[in-house]
């Protein structure tokens, strides 16, 4: 992002010059109080919002000049962790998870072992065939992580995803996270959950009325 502010409507500017750059393969928190406007960020990145003013460049493309095919072909390249969960009610758990897979034309037989599997990983391997409607709000928020990672996407992008589990359950969604990141994927995480952020040594990206601070990741200790 390069100089990039954002305005809804004819309101206020809610961002004010942001220049961020994401490094591939990296792992970084965003933090910041609330109304800060990370949400706001996060939706630029992943396409669903444009600036008002600057430059969004995704995957060395300037979005400002991409088709619609374009942008959605980037945007298939992003996971997505939406704080209100967006999960589908008329699909079944298993299905909202196999959709990021089932877009790029994937069998079921093909797929199916993996998502049962990633299920089980995040404590849901019993409700595989019922409705999200059905769900408590920390299972709703493990069925949106498991959906946008299911896929291994080249970029991972979570909203606030440990706000409604318990500690224990909080770790164990890191770790898949961290897993990912292993894997390739670069991660960005909105959260204000301070035990999630110190557990993890990683960049802190901080907002506060709509300007970025930037915190590099604690010094690692030397072995004696
Ligand atoms: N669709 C919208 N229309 C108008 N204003 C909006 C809209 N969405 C967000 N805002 C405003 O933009 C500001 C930033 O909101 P945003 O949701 O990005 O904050 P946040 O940092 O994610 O907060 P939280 O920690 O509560 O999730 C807030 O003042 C909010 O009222
Ligand atoms: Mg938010």
């Amino acid at each position: 992002m390069s100089h990039v502010g954002l305005r809804y409507g004819n309101g206020p500017e809610v961002l004010r010059d942001i220049n961020l750059t994401l490094h591939q393969g990296s792992l970084q928190f965003l933090t910041g109080p609330s109304g800060a406007g990370k949400t706001t960020l996060l939706k630029l990145i992943y396409l669903a919002l444009h600036p008002s003013r600057g430059f969004v460049q995704l995957f060395g493309q300037d979005t400002s000049l991409a088709s619609r095919d374009d942008l959605a072909y980037l945007r298939r390249k992003i996971g997505v962790v939406f704080q209100g969960f967006g999960l589908l009610d008329h699909l079944s758990v298993f299905e909202n998870v196999a959709l990021p897979l089932r877009v790029t034309g994937r069998e079921h037989q093909d797929y199916q072992a993996d998502v049962k599997d990633l299920l089980s990983w995040v404590g849901l391997g019993k409700v595989l065939d019922v409705s999200p409607a059905t769900l408590s709000g920390g299972e709703k928020q493990r069925v949106a992580i498991a959906r946008a990672v299911v896929a291994k996407p080249e970029l991972l992008i979570a909203d606030e995803p440990t706000g409604n589990v318990d500690p224990e359950m909080g770790k164990r969604l890191m770790r898949l996270f961290l897993e990912l990141n292993r894997l390739g994927s670069t991660v960005l995480i909105a959260s204000h959950d301070t035990n999630l952020i110190q557990a993890v040594i990683a960049d802190i990206y901080s907002l506060t009325d709509g300007a970025l601070s930037f915190l590099p990741a604690r010094k690692k200790k030397k072995p004696k």
